[in-house]
């Protein structure tokens, strides 16, 4: 017994690579934000979100599975060094279901004051479900203290289960967040139309209170088995367009995917391409995408990545289907690693926000984070 433990413990020690602990507001990668104690289950840490407040500091989040009770619930985790140090700071649990805060979850600071919440309310989503899966919410938190107390906001969408991805379950993943057009809008992924084993959905509200129940679809493919995922989206600024990166799972098998259109409500009826990278290996990041733009270099860039391979995909704001360039920055892949730029102490930087991978790393899952020089991609 004792042996094996010691075993469990060295593995899970083995599996983090810790380089030294970087100086504050510098650049570095694979810098440990939190590694979970031996007796986490499931994936142990996966998913990871992050957040820049309005003081500078950083937040992270992931899906967290210490043992229950208590139920499963986000952890926020701060750093007010650039990412190079991190502590706890609060967590956001459900206060309605009984089930937990347990997938997917989203962090979002609301532009402009929406009902009875300040522009600033820190918001968070993910899906809330028990642990024998038999249903789930997709659920609205809102913090107006800048992430130290959260309060329930809403349901934003309801599946009836069960939680899992065998197609003609009811469930419901993976809720991204964006304010337009005087609306929050919230895209997600959605198993529970007939015709579709997923597809990807969205609701919107005027004032974060009131979700219809009826959603609009934003791509849903002819071919039942298709599952259109992991929906992000960013707005390029400077062509005033929006791009939604997505995976295509089904007959694409998981390639990463990407819409452009003029408004993110009109995604239905643009042409999807793959990423592929426009070097000799004709690359493709398979696996839940995410995607930014910035122009925080005095370029305009379309920058995206995928669970797949550790590489950052880069395009101009055109994001013609040529022109992604595949770019190593050396910090590990992840699923759904996150992207975003953060002004770190006066220079504008990108922040990489890894939770953890699904199947071959996930016994020694951790949560990292790297902060990366813009004028290198
Ligand atoms: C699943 O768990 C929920 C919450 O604990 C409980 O209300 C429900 O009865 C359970 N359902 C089944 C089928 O066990
Ligand atoms: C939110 O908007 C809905 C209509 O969209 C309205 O019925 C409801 O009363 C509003 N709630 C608040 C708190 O303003
Ligand atoms: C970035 O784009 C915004 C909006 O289009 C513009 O106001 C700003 O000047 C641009 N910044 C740089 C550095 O080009
Ligand atoms: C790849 O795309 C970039 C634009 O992102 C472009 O500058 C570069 O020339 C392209 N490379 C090739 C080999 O086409
Ligand atoms: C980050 O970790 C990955 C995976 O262990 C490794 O391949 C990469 O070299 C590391 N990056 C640096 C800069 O050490």
């Amino acid at each position: 017994m004792k042996a094996s433990l010691f075993l469990f413990i060295s593995a899970v020690a083995g599996c983090v690579t810790q380089p030294p602990t970087p100086d504050p507001f510098t650049t570095f990668t694979n810098n440990t934000v939190f590694v979970p104690d031996a007796d986490y289950t499931s994936w142990r840490t996966i998913y990871g979100r992050s957040l820049q407040l309005a003081d500078g500091s950083l937040l992270m989040t992931w899906e967290d599975y210490p043992p229950e009770p208590p139920l499963d619930a986000f952890p926020i985790y701060r750093s007010t060094d650039g990412g190079a140090t991190w502590g706890s700071y609060s967590s956001v649990v459900d206060t309605v279901n009984g089930w937990g805060m347990r997938y997917q979850p989203f962090l979002y600071t609301l532009p402009v004051s929406m009902g009875d919440y300040p522009a600033g309310t820190i918001l968070a989503a993910g899906v809330s479900t028990p642990a024998n899966l038999s249903g789930a919410y997709i659920d609205l938190y809102a913090s107006t203290d800048q992430a130290v107390t959260w309060a329930f906001v809403a349901h934003i969408a309801y599946g009836a289960g069960p939680e899992t991805v065998t197609n003609g379950n009811q469930a419901i993943w993976e809720p991204f967040l964006l304010h337009y057009d005087g609306q929050l809008v919230c895209f997600f992924s959605d198993q529970r139309d007939p015709l579709h084993a997923q597809k990807l959905s969205r609701l919107s509200s005027s004032n974060l209170t009131s979700w219809p129940t009826d959603s609009t679809d934003v791509v849903a493919y002819s071919t039942y088995t298709d599952r259109p995922g992991m929906a992000t989206i960013a707005h390029i600024q400077s062509k005033n367009d929006y791009i939604l990166t997505y995976e295509y799972c089904g007959s694409a098998d998981c390639t990463a995917y990407y819409r452009v259109a003029s408004s993110p409500l009109e995604f239905d009826s643009a042409t999807g391409n793959a990423v592929v990278s426009n070097d000799s290996s004709h690359s493709s990041p398979v696996g839940s995408p995410y995607v930014i733009w910035t122009n925080a270099t005095g370029t305009d860039m379309v920058i995206m990545n995928g669970a797949s391979q550790s590489a950052l995909f880069v395009n101009d704001d055109s994001v013609g289907v040529d022109g992604w360039r595949m770019v190593e920055v050396g910090q590990w892949a992840s699923y759904s690693r996150q992207l975003r730029v953060i002004d770190d102490n006066g220079v504008q930087r990108l922040f990489i926000a890894n939770g953890g991978n699904m199947v071959t790393l996930s016994t020694c899952n951790w949560v990292a984070c790297g902060v990366v020089d813009l004028d290198l991609l």
